[in-house]
């Protein structure tokens, strides 16, 4: 372990039991030196972003504590950032997050409809996961596509177009394979049809 990362140790309250692997250490150490010197609070959100992989999928108090302590920052300062973006776990999840857009564009074209289908489906409402820690299931704000209505994201790939059958074939696939389908593959014409 470098001194550098020896002198962050030293900003963790004492009884935090959270560390991080040296090879994560290293990665947000490349990470922090994308930024000017002093300026490593600007490294946040690709810091919790490692953080949570690091940790399994959620981040918890003691972990953004560590984070704070890695940055040289305040723990409030992680939490502002940590409970703004939707992109932060402060509870375990499922292997798989689906983050339904339920803001009014996407609510206009069926999505409400798409997350009532996905509780009935999924047999859980939003906010929870399903017993086998394979599904979780969030209603997030605008992603940023409206003119693609109705939208969700799942971890970090993003559905558009969405109806009842997409519905059905995306599930069915991340129940039998290990990976994500990837959307952008699809040409428009194939998207709408
Ligand atoms: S309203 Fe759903 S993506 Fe913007």
């Amino acid at each position: 372990m470098s001194d550098k990362q020896f002198k962050h140790k030293l900003y963790v309250k004492k009884n935090k039991e959270v560390s991080f692997t040296a090879d994560t250490l290293a990665k947000i150490e490349t990470v922090i030196s994308h930024y000017p010197e002093g300026q490593q609070k600007s490294a946040l959100i690709p810091v919790l972003q490692i953080a949570q992989e690091e940790l399994g999928g959620s981040l918890n108090v003691d972990s953004m504590d560590y984070v704070a302590g890695l940055l040289h920052i305040t723990p409030i300062e992680v939490y502002e950032v940590a409970t703004f973006y939707s992109q932060f776990y402060l509870e375990p999840v499922g292997k798989y997050v689906i983050e339904v857009c339920q803001t009014g564009p996407c609510a206009i074209c069926g999505g409400e409809d798409i997350m009532h289908y996905l509780e009935e489906k999924l047999h859980i409402k939003v906010g929870e996961t399903t017993e086998d820690n394979l599904f979780s299931l969030k209603g997030v704000e605008c992603l940023g596509a409206c003119g693609s209505a109705p939208v969700m994201q799942v971890n970090t790939e993003f559905y558009e177009f969405l109806n009842i059958e997409k519905i059905d074939e995306i599930i069915a696939t991340l129940r039998n394979t290990s990976e994500l389908t990837k959307p952008e593959s699809l040409s428009w014409k194939e998207r709408l049809s």
